[in-house]
């Protein structure tokens, strides 16, 4: 039932002047349950009736049918309704009981398809922290939508092509060694590349022969083309160990480099629409209208960039997938970017241009410093998934000692901990990473929602794990009230996280949620025979399958015991 939708049936009659979805937009919910569940607020009717909203309110509860309601009250200028508590949580409980984790699917996207640019990390180098952002922002979004009835597809742009694969080559052929890159690929690749950077600084004839090898990359050249094939598979062999652990897959890994024979038709349509100019012997368009620097299309050598490949890989999007939205979930620092590559795509006559978003999102900082690939100040994501898995551990083994499988567990904790640490902050948000803060299991923690949904579980099983009819579990005892009106705002919840491109809606609506169960089973004995048992279990139940389904949408794994 749609109680907001209750609330404006009853106020229509004492309301003529105003139309159904007018009120309907104007009821609110209070700050607290004192104020009754919702509130209808009457300054804006003071103007249009000449009265003091305080007279207006009153008017108002004298006129409604109150009938549907527990009461109705005048609170100052604000009309506050009290809904009916059995009839309320018998309603939700059977909602939640009936669907399980279908709980809050909706209809919204009607199938259409979303690809979700996403992780896309670059080959030859170690996966970062920073990437991880990009992987679980992406993989949240695309389980949000898809519950939404969207199809997302989920792409890995892969960084595996550009000027820095000449540069790679050249370190290669000039330090590297078979034996060395088979025994530990990307640590010794990026050892090249790094001896790469510090040495051109005196030999910038090193640059030279970079453009040149990558020209011979571009060009098909068999040499080029053999070491540029064989690094790229090593290194995503090595990505693809950490999305499994992740437990996250792709739909694609066409990466930049899948678009170098599509670039052609992309400087063809620019010609054609007059819109390239030289400027230093490279190839620009022009977007000063838009406030933005030209966009570099083409390098005076004639090699293509990285804003060339990604305008191609929109045009193959949109006639691959006909979508409804192309996202891009990449750091805060590329926003110009994005900017630059919507205005070339409106400026080459593509309607579809406002389709594109860019997702951006802020920076992970460690000790306060910034991370970055070149100067070798890197976290590991490999070695921060084994140090939360290990302190996951200890942490059991504190706590429960005799669980049955501790590994799976201590897995689920310790990766889900990283995950919901990354997500429960506003994506825009930067943050400093602190391991120990992120595996606690108090505070608003991964672990702390899990230990939640676990202490469920446990209960029922204690309970002897009844079936519970989904039908009449009407609960009367007002500490159950929040949790109740929480578990009715999932729905309306996962619509807002999705409008927003924001997963932290839903971890922070799973913190909430698994604090007022813990307050609530802190100060009420669920386990009581008595009227209320079934009731209180079907609480305890539904609590349990949206802790899960809430995690399930960040990519969190709900262990039953733990
Ligand atoms: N490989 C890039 C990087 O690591 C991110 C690519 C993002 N996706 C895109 N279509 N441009 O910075």
């Amino acid at each position: 039932m749609d109680y907001k939708q209750l609330v404006a049936d009853a106020l229509a009659p004492a309301l003529p002047d105003l139309s159904k979805d007018d009120i309907l937009s104007k009821i609110e919910q209070p700050k607290t349950s004192k104020q009754g569940d919702l509130a209808f607020p009457t300054f804006t009717l003071a103007k249009i009736m000449h009265k003091a909203p305080q007279m207006i309110a009153g008017d108002v509860v004298e006129k409604v049918d109150q009938s549907q309601f527990e009461k109705v009250v005048a609170m100052g200028p604000y009309v506050n309704f009290f809904l009916k508590k059995d009839a309320f949580s018998a309603d939700i409980l059977n909602q939640v009981l009936t669907q399980e984790g279908h709980f809050g699917d909706g209809t919204l996207g009607a199938k259409g398809q979303v690809p979700i640019d996403m992780s896309s990390p670059n080959i030859a180098k170690p996966i970062s922290m920073g990437h991880l952002r990009s992987t679980v922002i992406g993989n949240s979004l695309a389980n949000i939508l898809s519950k939404l009835d969207y199809q997302p597809v989920k792409i890995n742009h892969l960084g595996d092509w550009g000027t820095q694969f000449g540069k790679l080559i050249t370190a290669y052929k000039m330090w590297g060694s078979e034996e060395e890159v088979k025994a530990d690929p990307i640590n010794n690749l990026l050892k090249y590349y790094v001896r790469f950077h510090k040495e051109d600084v005196d030999h910038p004839e090193m640059d030279d022969e970079a453009r040149e090898w990558f020209k011979k990359l571009e060009n098909g050249d068999e040499e080029a083309t053999h070491l540029w094939s064989w690094f790229r598979s090593e290194s995503l062999k090595a990505f693809k160990k950490i999305y499994k652990r992740l437990d996250i897959d792709f739909d694609s890994f066409k990466g930049e480099a899948f678009y170098n024979d599509k670039m052609a038709e992309v400087v063809d349509i620019l010609e054609d629409k007059n819109l390239l100019h030289e400027s230093q012997g490279a190839e620009v368009v022009d977007l000063s209208k838009y406030d933005l620097n030209p966009a570099l299309i083409k390098k005076s050598d004639g090699a293509t960039l990285y804003i060339t490949r990604d305008l191609a890989a929109a045009i193959y999007r949109k006639r691959t997938y006909d979508f409804v939205q192309s996202l891009y979930v990449v750091g805060n620092e590329q926003t110009n970017h994005f900017k630059q590559l919507k205005a070339v795509l409106t400026e080459m006559g593509f309607d579809w241009a406002d389709q594109i978003h860019h997702i951006p999102f802020g920076l992970i900082t460690s000790g306060g410093k910034k991370l970055s690939t070149r100067s070798g100040r890197v976290i590991l994501l490999d070695k921060v998934l084994d140090d939360a898995v290990s302190l996951a551990h200890q942490q059991i083994e504190a706590k429960n000692p005799d669980l049955n499988n501790k590994d799976a567990v201590a897995d689920a904790v310790g990766i889900g901990a990283v995950v919901f640490h990354d997500l429960k902050n506003e994506r825009m948000n930067s943050f400093d990473f602190n391991l120990e803060e992120v595996v606690r299991f108090e505070g608003e923690t991964g672990p702390y929602v899990q230990y939640a949904h676990a202490r469920a579980e446990s209960i029922l099983r204690k309970a002897g794990s009844p079936e519970l009819a989904a039908d009449g579990q009407s609960l009367s005892d007002p500490a159950a009230w929040d949790t109740l009106k929480l578990l009715s705002e999932f729905p309306a919840t996962v619509v807002r996280a999705s409008a927003e491109y924001e997963p932290s809606i839903v971890a922070k609506y799973a913190i909430h949620l698994a604090k007022a169960f813990n307050k609530y089973y802190g100060n009420t004995k669920v386990l009581v025979e008595d009227d209320e048992l079934n009731a209180r279990l079907a609480l305890v139940k539904s609590v349990s399958i949206v802790l899960k389904e809430s995690l399930r949408l960040l990519g969190v794994k709900a262990p039953d015991e733990m």
